[in-house]
């Protein structure tokens, strides 16, 4: 009799007699067995990087809530790109910081061709033609009040904010971009945005549709990064989901898909796993999740602080999307995790 089957002092029964002989460790005992039996893994192609654009040339501005991510003038934002594809990174997905003068209450300046945004992308695509290039439709960077809709009278109007989206997805897409990527949960966004693209030859041009994006205090950092914080008045409650509901989410991504989304995008990501996992359990789609600026401020703040490993911290974290039924993820450590997988 060896020491695990001696009856046990408290219950008078052997751990063999109380497991019925299954030990879950025996698997976990050795790397190789470990490595055996590993459920999902995180690869490079996972990887979405979001990346924010400015005007200028040679210009890198440190975002202070977001430490290691920079505003980047096109320019070296090429360079960037070239290094990610290097890396073997699928996709960009690009944010812009515009001067307060080109922003104004309907977030015209999103329609213009010449827009920091459409720039990077005929830039990026013609530098790097094999990376991806996903661009938000949404009018927050553009708008004097850092709202993603038409505001008027104190109301986010809907149908007319859902116009302007399509009108620049359309206009995005004629600049280059692979997917169109809108962020601001207007009502029939998606099936316009097919509409627009279809009829302006723009079929092969997809829809990765935020469907499922709830109103947050993790999009803080972000805000700061595309000069919105100072702007914002209220909230975005009366457009994004309320962070109580599920099933309202599961009726979002249901909506979207029946509109032509091709992906659907839960955000944010780690306080959310339970809805990338009802949503690809649901609907079997390509499902991403946005790993936002608060998320991975957070991760930062505390390895800086030396209170986690923030290398092991990141890896779990993304990780942790794939079990719940990612298929990638949007995530500011894109290249470093890049990094850290080839080596
Ligand atoms: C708005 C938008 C947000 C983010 C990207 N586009 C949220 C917001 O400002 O309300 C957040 C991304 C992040 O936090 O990393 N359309």
């Amino acid at each position: 009799m060896n020491r695990h089957t001696l009856p046990g002092k408290a219950t008078g029964r052997s751990v063999d007699e109380i497991t019925q002989g299954r030990r879950l460790r025996r698997m976990r005992k050795a790397d190789w067995s470990r490595r055996l039996v590993q459920e999902n893994r995180l690869t490079v192609d996972d990887l979405i990087w979001p990346i924010f654009v400015i005007d200028g040339e040679n210009r890198r501005e440190e975002i202070a809530a977001m430490p290691g991510v920079y505003r980047m003038s096109i320019d070296l934002a090429v360079r960037e790109a070239e290094r990610a594809a290097g890396l073997g990174i699928p996709a960009l997905a690009t944010f812009p910081n515009v001067d307060l003068s080109l922003r104004d209450q309907t977030g015209s300046h999103i329609l213009d061709a010449d827009n920091v945004i459409n720039r990077a992308t005929r830039a990026i695509k013609a530098a790097v033609p094999q990376i991806g290039v996903i661009t938000d439709a949404a009018l927050d960077p553009f708008t004097s009040h850092g709202h993603d809709g038409i505001l008027r009278d104190g109301i986010i109007v809907n149908d007319e904010t859902v116009d302007q989206v399509a009108a620049a997805a359309v206009v995005q897409a004629r600049n280059g971009a692979d997917i169109i990527a809108p962020s601001d949960m207007m009502d029939g966004r998606i099936g316009a945005i097919r509409e627009a693209l279809d009829a302006n030859g723009f079929q092969d041009v997809a829809i990765m549709s935020y469907a499922t994006k709830f109103a947050s205090a993790f999009y803080g950092p972000y805000r700061e990064a595309v000069g919105t914080a100072g702007l914002l008045k209220g909230d975005k409650k009366t457009y994004y989901i309320d962070h109580a509901n599920s099933d309202e989410a599961v009726r979002e991504a249901e909506q979207d898909l029946a509109e032509g989304a091709d992906m659907l995008m839960v955000k944010p990501g780690l306080p959310y796993l339970d809805i990338i996992r009802r949503l690809k359990d649901e609907f079997a789609m390509p499902t991403f999740a946005y790993q936002v600026s608060g998320e991975y401020a957070m991760i930062r703040a505390a390895a800086a602080n030396g209170w986690i490993d923030g290398e092991r911290a990141m890896l779990e974290s993304l990780l942790a999307f794939k079990r719940a039924g990612c298929d990638g993820i949007l995530t500011y450590f894109a290249p470093d995790v890049a990094r850290l997988l080839k080596s």
